[in-house]
């Protein structure tokens, strides 16, 4: 058996992300909490439910499954208090869909959720993708799964395209080691790690199939759906709003067009082609006002994205060429 001692924390690896720190809510002991609103009310957990709600577009599916596996993570709680259960439920899941559907911002808010309720004991996220994992040469693989492990004991670890691990074109592949290593560990430290999977939906199918030990441990799967045009302009808003920006008169539409033609073309991810996308229409709005050198700009100037910064992109011209 692979031992992940888990109170020494390795020093951070600067390749790998550790995408949250850990929240500490001021949780009270729910050791003798008899009813769902103890629980709820000692772990603060209805707060992130909340935030998830309000911060993210669309995605109802996938809050939807969330408000689930809270639900059974509550009466668990509860049972667990009556000594009904005695054994941690296995809660590693696997994230399909898309580039940009949300996957590592919802797995954070599901590492805060889990802490909150007890079932991990710091609730980061640690974020990795097969090089953090599998080593070049003989003997490389092991310590440095463990590493990755030892990080992430008492969070989340999230490996993405976590279907690279396994390489069924070459026998020899480190990558097995790595799957055999977290196997162990996904199966007797299940009650202070959780590993989400996460990658295109048909990806992780074939992975699935082919390693069916992995596909045994998972508990859940959630499918994140790919955003439709109203929500894309619908996180544009926020977005836009967050960075204290607007749409001017026009502006708004513009943009709509533009996501219509941009959904349809290369490389689409989704909402994170829509972060790039106000990044460049900034860096234009910032072009057309530092042309103007002695014009006295005003707040609204320099909030307000304007109808030609948008229309200037690249995503009008391939239209009209193809
Ligand atoms: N529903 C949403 N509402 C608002 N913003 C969102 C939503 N989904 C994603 N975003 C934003 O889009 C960006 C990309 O999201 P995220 O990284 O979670 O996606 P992902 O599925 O993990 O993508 P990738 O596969 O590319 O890693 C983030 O900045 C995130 O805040
Ligand atoms: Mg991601």
């Amino acid at each position: 058996m692979y031992s992940i001692p888990g109170s020494t924390p390795a020093a951070p690896s600067n390749r790998m992300a550790d995408t949250t720190t850990p929240d500490a809510p001021q949780i009270t002991d729910t050791s003798g909490a008899r009813t769902v609103a103890e629980v709820l009310n000692g772990s603060q957990v209805e707060a992130v439910l909340q935030e998830l709600d309000r911060d993210l577009v669309g995605l109802a599916p996938v809050k939807a499954r969330i408000q689930e596996i809270a639900a059974l993570l509550v009466i668990d709680k509860l049972r667990i208090n009556l000594g009904l259960t005695s054994h941690a439920a296995s809660l590693h899941m696997c994230f399909s869909g898309n580039p940009g559907t949300g996957k590592t911002t919802v797995a954070m808010r599901m590492a805060q959720i889990l802490h909150r309720l007890g079932y991990v004991r710091k609730g980061h996220l640690v974020s990795v993708t097969r090089d953090d994992l599998v080593g070049q040469y003989i003997g490389h693989t092991a310590p440095k799964t463990k590493e990755v492990l030892k990080r992430a004991m008492g969070g989340v670890l999230f490996i993405d395209e976590a279907y690279y691990l396994y390489r069924p074109e070459n026998e020899r592949d480190y990558g097995q080691e790595a799957i055999e290593i977290l196997l162990q560990v996904m199966e007797n430290h299940r009650d202070d790690l959780v590993v989400i999977l996460a990658g295109y939906k048909d990806r992780m199918d074939t992975f699935f199939q082919s390693n069916p030990g992995m596909s045994s441990r998972i508990a859940h799967h959630l499918d994140f759906p790919d955003y439709t045009v109203p929500e894309l302009l619908e996180i544009s808003n926020k977005t836009i709003a967050l960075q204290n920006y607007r749409f001017g008169a026009g502006a708004e539409a513009a943009f709509e067009q533009y996501l219509k033609l941009r959904v349809t073309q290369a490389h689409f991810a989704n909402a994170r082609s829509v972060r790039n996308a106000l990044e460049r229409a900034r860096l234009r709005q910032a072009g057309r006002l530092f042309a103007d050198r002695n014009r006295v700009l005003s707040a609204d100037d320099l909030c307000t994205i304007e109808a030609q910064d948008i229309l200037a992109s690249r995503v009008f011209q391939i239209a009209q060429a193809s």
